[in-house]
């Protein structure tokens, strides 16, 4: 698992230098995918082919699923899951919060995750059942806290429609809340959650490229992850919180939101 950790870490740390360097003349090379909003830059694609790469020459077998160039297959039993730049409107607009996410999965369970935020200098790391890290500390999640006093960060989706379902729960969470944070990457979300820097996350429609590494990083930082009426994370609802919060946000989000597209 070390191994693996280290590797992905490697990768991750090469990506970001990369990324943090060609940014100021590449970034603006963009172009849209699912929607108008939905962008990819020239770099999204760059740094993905160069983790396929790194990936590919340590560990030839390994299976492979990007979000720009989807899924590789292969005979091993290993699986990275690979965003090359989470975050991506953050990077376009040289906001700080974006982030180079890798997690290696090993038989369908994440075992080890990288977040590198390389604007902020930070890399986040963690091993199934040995915690999660920043630099050389160990990570917690806040505990204890219960909604009213609690700082919830989310996020939005690209489609038109989603967004109006997103916006009306907003609205409804908004009132019983600290108050909300729309941070822009749901990497760097969720180990902020990590950190103590929220202390809860809820978002519909993101993809196993957005929460792999991360969601292992704040589980083993003490917080539970997990869909609407105890399904695991999927393309509905991710949840995450200290347990408490977290069931508290279950409660208010499982009646705002049916699960409409489900
Ligand atoms: C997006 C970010 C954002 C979240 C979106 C994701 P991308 O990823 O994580 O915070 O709200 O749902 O799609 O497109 O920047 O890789």
């Amino acid at each position: 698992m070390t191994d693996y950790l280290s590797l992905a870490e490697d990768i991750a740390r090469e990506a970001g230098e990369m990324l943090l360097a060609k940014r100021p003349t590449m970034s603006r090379q963009v172009e849209t995918k699912s929607s108008p909003t939905d962008v990819v830059t020239a770099l999204d694609t760059a740094s993905e082919q160069l983790i396929r790469e790194r990936v590919r020459a340590a560990r030839p077998g390994d299976r492979f699923l990007g979000e720009e160039g989807g899924e590789a297959p292969g005979e091993s039993e290993v699986r990275w899951i690979v965003d090359p730049i989470d975050g991506t409107v953050n990077f376009l607009y040289g906001l700080p919060d974006w982030a180079v996410s890798i997690a290696v999965e090993v038989k369908g369970e994440v075992v080890a995750g990288v977040v590198n935020v390389p604007a902020r200098g930070e890399v986040y790391t963690a091993a199934l059942g040995r915690g999660a890290w920043l630099g050389g500390g160990r990570l917690r999640c806040n505990t204890g806290v219960p909604l009213a006093q609690a700082l919830v960060a989310t996020g939005f989706g690209y489609f038109a429609g989603r967004r109006e379902v997103q916006g009306e729960v907003v609205a409804k969470v908004l009132p019983r809340v600290r108050d909300i944070r729309r941070g822009g990457s749901c990497a760097v979300d969720l180990c902020s959650l990590a950190a103590g820097r929220v202390d809860a996350y809820y978002e519909r429609g993101i993809n196993p490229w957005d929460y792999a590494a991360a969601g292992l990083i704040a589980v083993e930082a003490g917080a539970r992850l997990g869909g609407l009426h105890g399904r695991p994370v999927g393309p509905s609802y991710a949840l995450c919180a200290a347990p408490g919060l977290f069931e508290e946000l279950h409660d208010l989000l499982a009646p705002l939101d049916p699960e409409r597209d489900a």
